[in-house]
């Protein structure tokens, strides 16, 4: 047993004593507070496996089952129980649909999804339909059909749905969502977020690929590479926007008080994954022929009912360092992640920015300050820890999750849309409203006060 583990688990009894305490890392007067969640994975490949050794690490979750089609996948995820001294749990995976077979098992609490795009819903609905409680990676949904499929299935069910977006959960990203519920920033009135990401490489992420250069996808691929790739082929649109507008959507109180009301998206021609794969492949590799429909920077424009404005930017396939471009804007002042710079008028002197660290550090967010250790090495800066920690303890007490079924619906929403407004010139798009007008009396969730 690791040392971390070991610290986890110690500080979880530490804190349980005979029973749990309520304010206790995986305390909690919960339904399930007695037993540990049931808790089973469909899809264990990269994402998967992150989630797999978090979960093993904590002594209040034991995982009775896993399905994956890949063998090799199922290998690694039982030698990681085994190597953890965690029973052996039942397998699936013999074909796309042997996830069904697992849904039925009564010895299932909860479910975390992590895999391929075209996946997620299907399964997400299936496993709600079950009564299970249910985790899905990002994003949640391809289609503004299947947006309405999550919610009509959570209202149809009863079983709630978490979204499970770490970048919620960035300790910069709660500072600044602690700063903007402290009224730091004033009225809100513009943001900006994306996923700016160079994903051009993603197939050498475990060193096998068959070419050394990353240049093959789809059947060759591995991981990411075997799915997400053919997304760039086929689809001219942000198809992965919610790692920047789920923290923003939060900041705002999309869902609870205000909503996504329209948006409108350009794209750049596609040029980053040609020039990467005749660099490395040569000019004569099958997959030079291919073409990219996906524009390499995607700028997508979102209005907000309370009159703000987003812009999201999806930037993977041209060389460039990773940032989320977080920029949150109000009457007040100003956070900008790219500079790492902070301006609120009145405090800064002015016309200057102030490094964004001493006031990051300043609204450090009451979760971070409680589980901050705990998090450590948990993936992501942390960041991993406390979306599963989320999860977990909101699937055990059975209750609504912080980033719920509305928010999944919202923030996928922005896939087809802007694949529609590009493909119509820019024209805007209207967002449907998930809460059936519920939007307006829905209370933003307490992230101040939450224990998770
Ligand atoms: N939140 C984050 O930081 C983060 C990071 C990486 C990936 N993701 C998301 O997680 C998801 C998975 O990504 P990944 O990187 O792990 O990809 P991956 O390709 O490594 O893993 C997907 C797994 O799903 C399995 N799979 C495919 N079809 C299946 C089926 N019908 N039944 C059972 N298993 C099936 C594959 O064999 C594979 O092992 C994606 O939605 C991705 O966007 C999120």
């Amino acid at each position: 047993m690791n040392s971390r583990r070991n610290f986890v688990k110690k500080t979880v009894l530490a804190g349980a004593g005979v029973s749990l305490l309520p304010n206790v890392s995986f305390g909690g007067i919960t339904k399930l507070a007695d037993q540990k969640l049931k808790l089973a994975f469909i899809g264990v490949g990269l994402r998967g496996t992150n989630h797999l050794n978090n979960a093993l690490r904590r002594n209040d979750v034991e995982i009775t089952a896993i399905c994956d089609i890949d063998p090799e996948r199922i290998k690694i995820a039982l030698k990681k129980i085994e190597d953890n001294n965690s029973p052996k749990p039942k397998v699936f995976g013999s074909n796309d649909h042997d996830y069904k077979n697992l849904l039925e098992l009564d010895n299932i609490d909860a479910v975390i999804i992590s895999t391929p795009w075209l996946w997620h819903t299907k399964m997400a609905i299936d496993a709600m339909k079950a009564g299970k409680y249910t985790g899905l990676e990002v994003s949640a949904a391809n289609t503004i059909e299947e947006c309405w499929d999550l919610v009509n299935t959570h209202e149809a069910t009863g079983s709630h749905l978490m979204i499970l977006e770490n970048v919620n959960y960035r300790r910069d990203v709660l500072a600044v969502l602690n700063m903007v519920r402290q009224n730091v920033f004033g009225e809100l009135v513009h943001f900006r977020c994306g996923y700016q990401h160079d994903l051009r490489f993603v197939k050498l992420n475990d060193g096998k690929s068959a070419y050394g250069k990353g240049v093959e996808f789809g059947e060759k691929g591995i991981s990411e590479s075997k799915w997400r790739t053919q997304h760039s082929v086929l689809r001219n649109g942000d198809v992965y926007p919610t790692h920047g507008v789920g923290p923003i959507a939060t900041m705002c109180d999309v869902n609870r008080g205000n909503r996504f009301t329209s948006l409108t998206s350009n794209a750049t021609k596609a040029i980053g994954l040609h020039n990467y794969i005749v660099k490395h492949g040569g000019e004569d590799h099958p997959n030079a022929k291919v073409k990219f429909k996906q524009g390499d920077v995607i700028t997508t424009t979102i209005e907000t009912a309370k009159g703000e404005t987003i812009i999201v930017t999806h930037d993977c396939n041209l060389p460039r360092p990773y940032s989320l471009g977080f920029r949150v804007q109000g009457a007040n002042g100003l956070w900008e992640v790219d500079g790492n710079r902070m301006y609120i008028e009145g405090k800064s002197k002015p016309h200057q920015w102030d490094e964004a660290d001493e006031w990051l550090k300043k609204y450090d967010h009451p979760l971070w300050q409680k589980h901050g250790e705990l998090a450590t090495n948990a993936g992501h800066g942390g960041m991993d820890f406390f979306v599963l920690n989320a999860f977990v303890e909101s699937a055990k007490e059975n209750i609504a999750p912080p980033l719920d079924a509305y928010d999944a619906a919202a923030w996928s929403a922005i896939t087809p849309l802007s694949e529609l407004s590009i493909e119509n010139n820019g024209e805007p798009q209207d967002f449907p409203d998930f809460t059936r007008g519920t939007w307006v009396k829905r209370k933003p969730y307490n992230w101040e006060k939450s224990k998770y």
